[in-house]
């Protein structure tokens, strides 16, 4: 049975410690509200935004990006870094032309890079290394994404995954769906890897930050 990880009263106070929005990003958070589209929100997308700041990242690379919420965080945080490039990568160009209409709006176009396409096999095909890479494509893919990710993060950078406690499917023994399978198989995969430090921090639906040592 699905559930929300941490109680609404928590989420609620987290995302209520996030500053204001700007208008097109709270016109991004109403559409997944009223749609139910899955995004970050706004205390994971203000983390993701605070860690890029942190290393001082600029390239950054996300796969699964839908309409462009997290893009809009992680392009905020290259921006104030000095500048740099963001690849926007999801399967469906529907989604990929309503992120880049954002995006423009937002004052970030000239710093993202568009690609429809499978998100592992563009990360494959793209000029690593980079310093931060956002993982959130279908969760039965994330343990085949790590070999590749690995590899194009450069030491010293960071691995952000989200949905890693699953809405508590991963607590229930009965449930060996793909998708759960997936998030329990990537969560031991780097936790036990004496190569990355991983955290898995109970924000909204679980977001794993990872430093590839
Ligand atoms: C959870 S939503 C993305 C939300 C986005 N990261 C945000 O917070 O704004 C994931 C999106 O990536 C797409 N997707 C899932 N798996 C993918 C894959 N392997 N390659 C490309 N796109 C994928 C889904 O169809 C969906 O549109």
């Amino acid at each position: 049975m699905a559930f929300d990880p941490v109680p609404p009263q928590i989420q609620n106070y987290l995302d209520q410690l996030v500053p204001p929005r700007l208008a097109e990003m709270q016109r991004m958070e109403a559409y997944a509200a009223e749609t139910n589209f899955p995004i970050i929100g706004p205390a994971s997308g203000y983390l993701c935004y605070q860690i890029a700041r942190l290393i001082g990242a600029r390239r950054v690379f996300e796969l699964g990006s839908g309409y462009g919420y997290s893009t809009a965080w992680f392009a905020q945080a290259v921006q104030e870094n000095g500048g740099g490039e963001v690849h926007h990568v999801v399967w469906s160009d529907e989604l990929s032309q309503k992120a880049r209409g954002h995006l423009q709006t937002l004052g970030y176009d000239s710093l993202v890079h568009y690609t429809v396409s499978e998100a592992v096999q563009a990360l494959r095909a793209a000029n690593g290394p980079f310093d931060l890479i956002f993982n959130d494509i279908d969760k039965k893919g994330y343990p085949a994404s790590i070999p590749v990710i690995a590899e194009k993060l450069r030491p010293g950078g960071v691995l952000i995954i989200d949905n890693m406690l699953w809405h508590g499917r991963i607590f229930e023994p009965g449930d060996q769906s793909e998708d759960t399978a997936g998030v329990r198989e990537v969560t031991r995969l780097l936790t036990t890897d004496p190569g990355w430090i991983t955290t898995l921090a109970p924000i909204r639906d679980g977001v794993i930050v990872a430093y590839k040592k």
